[in-house]
């Protein structure tokens, strides 16, 4: 596992303009799955195997933070981990993990449906604005759940959780994933309405049913899960998904350096939507056997694109998307609906000559033939893997800091991309 951000504060990615990227790229699995399943080891004792682990920082964070609540980890092959749940819990994760990776939040579910309380710190992660959890407090509540918030601790106790009908006025990857574990062990049937849907959740659905849950709807928005009994749950092996952010990532570098990659691992049928607009952008995207192809030829074209929750546009997809769209031909208009506060890498863009605008949740981007290099600094972890893909643009040499952003999510962006012909270099 990389090491931790304090280490790599130092690192930077120096990119020079590359292109045309050519060969084949293994896609990794999902970041925003593996977190998830890790979290739900706590739900069984035993031991469970998990394989397409990408070997990223979080992964790392996370594995510290279930050390700590009585859950070890340990790397059993290239990436796969095996996870032990010996039944020694201690349902309470600290600040100095906690404060560190938003997924710490996913620890709620789990413990207070098997343990009855919990005592965890508010989230930290991603610094863009607010990101509360009310939605998780409101469902755990309709279950039986009490809270009290106190010292920047969140405290759950619940004798034993109780089904119930919730309905979210907004899908919530977290909150769902939240719902669903808790319900697991609940006393009757728990019915989410709105779910969010992504193919991660779907995923950690799947793995759930693999250790004996009884959920129905898995990947639709609305999930129904009947309780079973505390402790008829059992350990489990399972392999992550394909993670589609990194994919598009890899589709956008191609998108903006030319060339042709074989992705290995990407799946269509996640990324659906985004795939149409990258068409719609000029590229080629081909199915094969076990991947996408990605062909870029000539120079992509503007469109306009918002972010929804799944099976629409996702906001980690924008970075990528505004970066293409800063060397595409026209104006493109990019409307975020997610996080108020995720345009602040649109001032590292601009170091690189970018022409872009920010009205409130809008972004005004006019295309340019080319950028120019200059230092920047990766602001959160999808933002520097954009910085990177437009240093493949960028006359000249772009060196980006803030690598241990990257570091949480991307594992091995450089030799990935260094390996399909990209100059570029870790410092
Ligand atoms: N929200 C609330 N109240 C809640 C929960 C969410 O107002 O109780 C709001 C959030 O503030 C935000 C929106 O709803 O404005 C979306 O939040 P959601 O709960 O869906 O997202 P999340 O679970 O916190 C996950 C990913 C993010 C990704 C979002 C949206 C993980 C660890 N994180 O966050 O990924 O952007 O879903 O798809 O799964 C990343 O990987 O870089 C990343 C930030």
């Amino acid at each position: 596992m990389p090491p931790t951000a304090d280490l790599e504060s130092e690192q930077q990615i120096v990119v020079r303009k590359s292109g045309p990227l050519l060969g084949e790229i293994v896609v990794p699995g999902a970041k925003n799955s593996v977190l998830k399943l890790m979290a739900a080891t706590l739900l069984a004792e035993g031991e469970y195997r998990l394989s397409n682990v990408p070997d990223i920082a979080d992964v790392a964070i996370m594995a510290d933070l279930l050390d700590a609540i009585g859950v070890s980890t340990t790397i059993s092959g290239p990436n796969e981990i095996t996870m032990h749940n010996g039944g020694v819990i201690e349902p309470v994760a600290p600040y100095e993990l906690v404060e560190r990776i938003r997924a710490s939040i996913n620890v709620l579910g789990p413990l207070l449906g098997r343990y009855g309380r919990v005592r965890l710190s508010l989230p930290g992660g991603d610094d863009f604005g607010s990101r509360p959890i009310d939605m998780h407090v409101a469902g755990l509540e309709a279950m039986g759940a009490t809270f009290e918030v106190a010292h920047g601790d969140v405290e759950a106790r619940a004798e034993r959780l109780h089904g119930a009908d919730i309905t979210f006025e907004f899908p919530s990857v977290g909150a769902t994933e939240n719902i669903v574990t808790a319900a697991v062990h609940a006393k009757g049937t728990t019915v989410i309405d709105n779910a969010a849907r992504e193919p991660e959740i779907a995923d950690l659905c799947t793995m759930l049913v693999s250790m004996g849950a009884d959920i129905e709807g898995v990947g639709s928005s609305t999930l129904v899960v009947h309780g079973v009994e505390p402790g008829s749950l059992r350990s489990t092996d399972h392999r992550t998904v394909t993670d589609r952010i990194q994919a598009a990532t890899y589709i956008a570098a191609a998108a903006v350096a030319g060339g042709e990659l074989f992705l290995r691992g990407a799946r269509r049928e996640d990324m659906e939507m985004v795939l149409r607009r990258f068409s719609d952008m000029g590229l080629r995207i081909v199915d094969q056997h076990h991947g996408l192809t990605v062909c870029s030829e000539g120079r992509l074209r503007s469109i306009d694109v918002a972010t929804l929750p799944y099976p629409g546009i996702a906001t980690d997809y924008k970075p990528l998307i505004v970066t293409m769209l800063a060397v595409a031909d026209g104006v493109g208009i990019v409307t975020e609906n997610l996080y108020p506060g995720r345009f602040r890498y649109v001032e590292e863009l601009q170091r690189l000559g970018a022409d872009i605008r920010t009205d409130g949740h809008h972004a005004v981007v006019r295309g340019l033939p080319s950028l120019s290099g200059a230092r920047v600094r990766a602001p959160d972890i999808r933002a520097g893997a954009a910085l990177v893909v437009a240093g493949l643009a960028a006359e000249g040499e772009t060196m980006i800091s803030g690598v241990h952003h990257i570091d949480r999510g991307y594992d091995d962006l450089v030799g990935r991309l260094a390996a399909v012909g990209a100059s570029i270099d870790r410092i």
